[in-house]
């Protein structure tokens, strides 16, 4: 469920490119700007979603050797091509026109680091050039801060008739608030001509697609300019931006949980990736970070400093400040205060995971207790087994990983040491401090070090 996926009807004939091959060097990272993730998707690929909402032909992301990865993340059908040296915004849509589909007659531009911007801003754009018949339209907004921006003159009519880049603006040209959205809505054909005929800038060397808006000025088809809201349209060039878009995307996300019933104590320090879902009545305290292909269900309340990840919980569970990664827990179950559930676990129903466990690869079935300070590795623990505080599966031999498997109906004294690979069979316990290193019979009691039947059995 993504925020992006309501809105008016797609329209068809019109293919988004979507420029992500630039470096971004105002964000001072190794990483190029567009890959970052917001709520774990890409910066780009928030704009691609967008697309795909309000448009029914596919994306086309056009990438540098540096974000070629981006297109593996992308929805499937995501055309791709490539911009070998960042040589402007105009060079990269000269690419992008190589791999575009015979056929597609119309084009939006959108630039790869607007996270925030909303299908109905695509829509409107391409209507606003159907309308007006001129070979490009353009978004632009009154920025309460413009700095980095172009800056959009307009004629007497309120078309658009040149785009001034901050560097080569004068003073008075800076002091215009009415600025670039570097969303242009353009007619294929013209595109193909007019670009062809753009000149890099004597200043930077780079092609400004900007440039284009002259252009259709001069021919005497200025360009309308479709006014929008900063917020959506805000450009993410340095860190203090990327801050700014993240908090935005994650209240969007979070009014559209609100909305349908989920509760938060504090939706400012609640992070939901649009990859989870979360059922009605469910219950979210402040610090949660819920990311990846997770689920939670009905009557589950998250408590406060929990992260989960990758991972299915059921309902009417309790999770207390814990740390759960792609694992599965079924429905009745609590979790923590400051438990470790790692990849690979299945926690059976109305099963307990108490303080400062760690589970690895590990599966309880239902109503098992592990209570306090155990680490269960690459295990299996049968129906109602109790794990006393301290219980340790030493899985590791310095070269493999070894299984265990519990019972059901155990029960392991407190501070136990089973030495894996080895089974303990139904209801059979061990007395505290025991360190077993053989299997143990069902029903049988094992004491000391190394542990040795003394009952049961
Ligand atoms: C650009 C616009 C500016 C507008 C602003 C809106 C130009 C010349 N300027 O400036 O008028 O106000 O966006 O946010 O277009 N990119 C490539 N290849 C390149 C260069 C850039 O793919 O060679 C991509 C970047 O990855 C980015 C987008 O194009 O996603 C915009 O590039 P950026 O360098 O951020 O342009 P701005 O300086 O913000
Ligand atoms: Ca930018």
């Amino acid at each position: 469920m993504t925020p992006s996926s309501t809105g008016p009807e797609r329209l068809s004939g019109v293919t988004a490119i979507i420029l992500a091959a630039g470096v971004g060097s105002r964000m001072h990272a190794a990483q190029p700007k567009v890959l970052h993730p917001l709520l774990g998707r890409p910066m780009a690929l928030w704009v691609v979603e967008a697309a795909r909402s309000a448009l029914n032909d596919p994306a086309l992301l056009l990438l540098s050797p540096a974000t070629a990865s981006l297109h593996a993340l992308a929805p499937v059908g995501t055309l791709r091509a490539e911009q070998l040296q960042p040589r402007g915004t105009g060079d990269a849509v000269r690419c992008a026109l190589l791999a575009l589909p015979a056929g597609v007659s119309e084009v939006l531009i959108a630039c790869g680091d607007t996270p925030l911007l909303e299908p109905s801003s695509i829509s409107a754009l391409i209507a606003t050039r159907r309308a007006a018949r001129t070979p490009i339209a353009l978004s632009a907004f009154h920025a309460d801060d413009p700095t980095g921006y172009g800056r959009v003159e307009l004629n007497n009519e309120g078309r658009a008739v040149r785009i001034v880049e901050e560097r080569d603006a004068t003073e008075e040209g800076r002091a215009n608030d009415l600025v670039n959205a570097g969303l242009y809505a353009v007619e294929r054909a013209w595109l193909e001509v007019a670009l062809s005929a753009l000149s890099p800038s004597t200043e930077s060397g780079e092609i400004y697609l900007t440039d284009l808006v002259a252009r259709a000025a001069e021919e005497g088809k200025p360009a309308p300019v479709l006014l929008g809201s900063g917020v959506d349209l805000e450009g993410v060039n340095d860190r203090r931006q990327f801050a700014d878009a993240s908090a935005a995307l994650r209240e969007r996300i979070n009014a559209a949980h609100l909305e349908r019933g989920v509760g938060m104590m504090d939706p400012t320090t609640t992070w939901i990736e649009p990859t989870v879902s979360i059922a009605a009545d469910v219950m979210i305290e402040p610090n949660v970070m819920l990311s990846g292909n997770t689920s939670i269900g009905a009557r589950t309340r998250i408590e406060a400093g929990s992260r989960i990840r990758e991972s299915e919980i059921g309902e009417g569970c309790t999770i207390r400040a814990s740390d759960i990664d792609s694992s599965r827990i079924a429905n009745g179950v609590d979790v923590g205060p400051f438990a470790h559930v790692r990849p690979g676990c299945t926690i059976g129903a109305g099963s307990h995971v108490g303080n400062f466990a760690e589970l690895k690869a590990t599966t309880l079935a239902a109503k098992v207790k592990v209570g306090h300070h155990s680490y269960l590795g690459d295990t299996i623990v049968g129906e109602a087994s109790n794990i006393g505080a301290g219980t340790i599966t030493a899985n590791y031999d310095g070269e493999k990983k070894h299984a265990t498997k519990i019972g059901a109906g155990v029960f392991t004294g407190v501070g136990t040491l089973i030495v894996a690979p080895l089974t303990m069979g139904d209801r059979s316990k061990t007395g505290a401090g025991a360190v077993v290193l053989k299997d143990v019979p069902a029903g049988a009691l094992v004491v000391g070090v190394p542990a040795r039947t003394v009952g049961g059995a």
